[in-house]
């Protein structure tokens, strides 16, 4: 599936459309380049879930923790762009998690593939011209 966001006006359809096509997957893998919209589309994301708190990246505690309001489920977001070690990321109890039923967004999951589910859902952003296309199947 593909979904293009031509500006940040139409975030929010474009977030509508994800979640209409997450179905059962609960690890969501974000692939992008730097500056690619990871964090910012997460946001829009979580916004269609209910999530009322602030979203911003979790650049130095790795994960946030984020609690829907409509369905009162928790919701983790990762950055691993910092991790040095994988070490850090079992200290964390990353399993605790990622096999947790609840939903995962994970940015730069590259530094952490051996340690994604196996069926988690990859999703890739790229950007071309200031226009973002989400792809993932
Ligand atoms: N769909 C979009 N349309 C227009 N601008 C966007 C869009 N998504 C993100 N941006 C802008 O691009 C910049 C980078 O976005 P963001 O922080 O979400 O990227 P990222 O992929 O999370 O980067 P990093 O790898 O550093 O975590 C921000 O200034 C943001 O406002
Ligand atoms: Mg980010």
């Amino acid at each position: 599936m593909t979904i293009e966001i031509k500006d940040l006006e139409h975030i929010g359809d474009a977030a509508r459309e994800f979640v209409g096509a997450m179905g059962d997957a609960t690890v969501f893998a974000f692939y992008g380049k730097m500056g690619a919209g990871k964090t910012t589309f997460i946001k829009a994301v979580c916004e269609v879930l209910g999530v009322e708190d602030v979203i911003t990246s979790p650049t130095f505690a790795i994960v946030n923790e984020y609690r829907s309001a409509t369905t009162d489920e928790l919701i983790y977001h990762f950055d691993f762009y910092r991790i040095k070690k994988l070490e850090e990321v079992y200290d964390l109890g990353y399993e605790d998690y990622f096999y947790s039923g609840a939903v995962c967004f994970i940015e730069w999951p590259e530094l952490i593939e051996e340690l994604l589910p196996e069926d988690a859902v990859r999703v890739k952003i790229t950007e071309e011209e200031g226009k973002r296309t989400i792809s993932f199947s």
